[in-house]
């Protein structure tokens, strides 16, 4: 492992350099400056890990806590990476170790070390030789594991949502901060070909000032929910004990991005209702038979829960979570401004003005494919690794470009794109939106987890073309 010392060190005069590709916005990665608020300042328990870079490094050493349904499809994706070496994995259960092991095998890989001794053998785990630690268990273990990872060294990259309270998102930042190590949103859907596109056009100003955004999780789960596997062991159970959001991060870690949130703009506060449960108490009693222990338990987590969350710049974003109610797919993925909207599902797109053509006269109020935007806008990563991110095929390929995104960002010690602040901003409407219904949605300030850090902007590096 080699440390790159000193070369992102970056001073406030080299700050942002935004380098065009044509009109696109985007950037060339050698150009992604930092702010001066990072690596150069002091090490005390606070300072910043915005703009940190990674040190460079020849192959990143990975472990990986997790290898059920996610952790095994991340795993694949990361073993098709360059210069990655799987160096341990974990789970609770042998059988999956030995499965995951044996992935990495066929691969061509050495066998990675397994643990599967009990809820905590992770900790032996962070305990190795390694750059990185991926986390893709439930919930309640994230912060736990997480903060293990980053005691003992390593960049922790966390499962979504990268937390399930106010307290849990402090000790990741604090933690974070404290260690001088990344801890990483897996949020893959700021990845997505769309979202990337989008960003891009969003940056050349084709919607012009930007003060709407929209951003769901509108996934009928009934029966992954109620499986007797998988998921089905414990994601249900928070529908007994919480109502409100359960899983914000999908929707709205790309519309954070459209609106530069923790990079010029911040969450400030948010209100939160929600419905009436009706849709998994009927699957369970349609579904299941009368001794069956599920059809005594109780739900409280309302079908679909709404908030609007304004920020400090004055937008505002609405946010939705339904998981159990029979519908089609939807992150939503919205945004709009003076000049023109963005509406994903399907994506689409309205631009005031005639874009070509003559000036006068309005314009129909037609939606545009956005696929006419597509040769100007593709993202680059998508341009030169779309093929095979296709082929890995993970929810359409945004995650085999996360993960490459990520292991090239640790190998050529560049600042991720994704951050702590990230990580606990797009995790905390979860509690709050809580807090909020229990209020009859009274609003509900977001902690600023940047400690006024929130104004400096800087370019998510992640959108970068890769050189
Ligand atoms: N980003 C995405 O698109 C996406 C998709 C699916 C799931 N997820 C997230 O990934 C995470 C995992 O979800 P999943 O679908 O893989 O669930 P899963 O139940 O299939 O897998 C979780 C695994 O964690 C293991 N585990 C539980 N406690 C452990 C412990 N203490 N130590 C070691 N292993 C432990 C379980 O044995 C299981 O194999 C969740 O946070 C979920 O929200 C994200």
């Amino acid at each position: 492992m080699t440390t790159g010392k000193g070369s992102q060190e970056i001073s406030r005069r080299s700050f942002i350099k935004r380098t065009a590709i044509g009109s696109s916005g985007f950037l060339i990665a050698n150009d992604i400056l930092s702010p001066d608020l990072s690596a150069s300042t002091p090490k005390s328990a606070n300072s910043t890990m915005i703009g940190v870079p990674f040190e460079a490094r020849e192959r990143v050493r990975l472990g990986i806590i997790g290898v059920g349904g996610r952790g095994t499809s991340l795993l694949q994706d990361l073993l098709a990476v360059e210069k990655v070496e799987v160096k341990a994995v974990c789970d609770l259960v042998p059988e999956k170790v030995a499965k995951a092991q044996k992935t990495v095998t066929d691969s061509g890989q050495a066998e990675p070390q397994g643990f599967s001794k009990g809820e905590f053998d992770f900790k032996n785990l962070t305990e190795l030789e390694l750059d990185i630690v991926y986390i893709a268990t439930p919930w309640n273990w994230h912060v736990p594991m997480a903060l293990s990872a980053m005691k003992n060294g390593k960049h922790a990259a966390v499962e979504v949502p990268a937390c399930t309270t106010l307290q849990e998102c402090w000790d990741l930042v604090e933690t974070s901060e404290a260690t001088r190590k990344h801890c990483i949103i897996l949020e893959n859907c700021c990845y997505g070909s769309t979202e990337m596109m989008v960003l891009g056009m969003v940056r050349d100003g084709l919607f012009g000032e930007i003060t709407h955004g929209e951003a769901a999780y509108l996934h009928d789960l009934r029966s992954i929910l109620t499986s007797t596997e998988g998921e089905g062991l414990w994601r249900r159970f928070p529908h007994m004990k919480r109502d409100g959001n359960l899983y914000p991060t999908h929707g709205l870690g790309p519309v954070a991005h459209y609106m530069d949130i923790n990079r010029g703009d911040r969450f400030d506060y948010m209100v939160s209702v929600s419905s009436s449960e009706a849709s998994l108490s009927a699957y369970v009693r349609a579904n299941f038979a009368d001794g069956d222990p599920k059809r005594a338990e109780k739900y409280i987590c309302g079908d679909m829960n709404t908030s609007i969350i304004k920020t400090q710049k004055g937008r505002t974003i609405l946010l939705q979570h339904d998981v159990v109610n029979p519908r089609p797919y939807s992150r939503l993925n919205s945004i709009s401004g003076t000049k023109g909207i963005f509406a994903d599902y399907p994506p689409r797109v309205f631009i005031d003005g005639p874009i070509d053509g003559p000036k006068d006269g309005p314009k129909k109020e037609d939606w545009e494919n956005i696929d006419a935007f597509r040769d100007k806008y593709e993202h680059p990563l998508w341009k030169t690794t779309g093929e095979l991110a296709r082929k890995m095929g993970g929810h359409g390929g945004m995650d085999y470009i996360m993960n490459y995104r990520l292991m090239d960002c640790l190998k050529r010690g560049l600042v991720p794109d994704i951050n702590v602040y990230d990580a606990a901003a797009w995790s905390a409407p979860t509690p709050l939106s809580e807090t909020s219904v229990a209020q009859n949605g009274a609003p509900q300030k977001f902690p600023d987890f940047t400690r006024g850090k929130w104004n400096v902007h800087w370019d998510s590096p992640g959108f970068a073309l890769q050189t």
